[in-house]
């Protein structure tokens, strides 16, 4: 783009100021800042100006809980035989976001290198990874491993699996794609540089997996492998039981277009989302929109009406997802204190919120949805996210409930509880049966 094309495109979206430091930029600068300006998306830009002037009146209707589906162990039985039947039919493709940045967890890296493994050290990455190896190896088919990144983490997301070898999986079988990002804006919808030559940018939202995948050609390469159902999880749970075949065969017997998972919310205002229905259509209300009344809204029996959250475990139809992925989904705005390149061109860091950036959820697709299944289950055996630096939901607790997950393994196995720091590769194990059936003997 030249610099004549980017000023006339600036000056139609009324977003000149972008320009306000040329003259004093090198030419590498001017390069960079034109290849920026040439990714903006400005149609999305005048929905988030919209969106700024004309806040959203929050849904109208009385949302009402889900109906999670009741397993009896001949339902049980039938939806594993079916998900293994499409994992060993190579119909299965696995898919972790991991384009966001962790500034909660104030780790200044990709989020799934984090080292979380109690004994080795290992990356959450590697978790999540070993768990695809055990999967490829029991059912002999390739699994693919698409992992959404962003412009900001990328090449290190993509230097830790090369150091690792990418923990096992055949390197063909592992498809990075990036996640677009977005300009943050001002209070009147100006677009914020950071520097004299910068915009300042932020990933678009998990909501961007959609168009992320169709841009990258990875709905086609899906296609291409004959994919039909793709297993959908967050980068900060290594707890998560990727592609259990029964949650996939669930989806597969009911051909629903998403399934979820949800567990019993710890307190009414844990901060996960929360599946509703509005007539016969389905939603999320966010843990941010939660309003008081909702969260403590109780039954007769004193239970939480709102019992269930969701852990954002979904899977996805490949059918559904390519419906999706040429939608416009919805924007949410997050008022944040975003640094600035004041006019002498010093940068400064606000101490309050001064602008506003903007995202897409990928549950804002529920409402599309003909079948959602919501399947409970047990949090003490899937979820511990890290996300805090201390406290609830973090590196500690996280630690402390892959290791008690791993001891009742031993247990149930016939052994004593360890009582020494433990691990389990996921790739040597992915559950009490496996550790069983390799006959180790750690008996004291
Ligand atoms: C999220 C969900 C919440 C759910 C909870 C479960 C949202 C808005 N809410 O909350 O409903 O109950 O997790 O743990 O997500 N990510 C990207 N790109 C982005 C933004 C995020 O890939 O642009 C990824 C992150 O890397 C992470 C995941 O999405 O894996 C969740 O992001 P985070 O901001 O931590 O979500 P929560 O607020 O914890």
């Amino acid at each position: 783009m030249t610099y004549e094309t980017a000023s006339e495109l600036l000056s139609q979206n009324g977003q000149s100021q972008v320009l306000k430091f040329w003259d004093r930029l090198n030419a590498d600068e001017r390069d960079a800042l034109l290849a920026q300006i040439e990714r903006l998306d400005f149609d999305s830009l005048s929905r988030m100006q919209n969106l700024m002037a004309n806040p959203p009146a929050p849904e109208g209707g009385n949302p009402e809980a889900p109906n999670v589906v009741e397993w009896t162990p001949e339902l049980y039985a039938e939806a594993k035989a079916v998900g293994e039947r499409e994992l060993r039919a190579g119909h299965v493709a696995v898919l972790v976001v991991a384009g966001g940045q962790g500034s909660r967890l104030g780790y200044d890296g990709p989020k799934g290198c984090y080292s979380i493994g109690p004994v080795s050290g290992a990356s959450l990455f590697y978790f999540h990874a070993r768990k695809i190896v055990a999967l490829s190896r029991k059912f002999g088919v390739r699994i693919p491993f698409y992992v959404m990144t962003s412009e900001v983490n990328n090449a290190a997301t993509v230097k830790h699996f090369e150091e690792n070898d990418y923990f096992g999986i055949d390197k063909r079988d592992v498809i990075f794609f990036i996640q677009g990002l977005w300009p943050a804006l001002d209070q009147q919808g100006k677009i914020i540089l950071d520097q004299p030559g910068h915009i300042f940018m932020s990933p678009d939202g998990h909501g961007g997996t959609l168009t992320a995948l169709l841009k990258n050609g990875c709905l086609e390469d899906m296609e291409r492998r004959g994919i039909r159902e793709v297993f959908y999880f967050q980068v900060d749970n290594p707890m998560v039981e990727i592609a259990n075949p029964a949650f996939i065969g669930l989806h597969t017997l009911r051909n629903a277009d998403i399934s979820l998972k949800l567990c019993a919310k710890r307190d009414p205002y844990e901060k996960v989302g929360m599946v509703v229905v509005r007539g016969d259509r389905f939603g999320m209300v966010e843990y941010s929109e939660l309003t008081d009344e909702q969260a403590n809204r109780r039954t007769e029996t004193g239970d939480l009406y709102f019992k269930y959250g969701s852990v954002a475990i979904h899977i996805f139809s490949l059918d559904f997802m390519k419906l999706e992925a040429n939608k416009a989904m919805p924007l949410h705005i997050a008022h944040k204190k975003i640094p600035v390149c004041q006019d002498d061109g010093t940068v400064v860091k606000p101490s309050s919120n001064n602008g506003c950036k903007f995202e897409k959820f990928i549950f804002d697709v529920l409402p599309d949805a003909k079948t959602v299944l919501n399947v409970a289950f047990d949090r003490n055996e899937e979820f511990s996210p890290v996300k805090n630096a201390e406290g609830e939901d973090s590196p500690e607790t996280c630690r402390r409930d892959l290791q008690a997950k791993w001891a009742r393994w031993f247990v149930a196995a016939g052994m004593a509880t360890p009582t020494v720091p433990l691990e389990i590769d996921p790739a040597y194990a992915m559950d009490a049966e496996d550790l069983a059936a390799k006959g180790i003997l750690l008996r004291d």
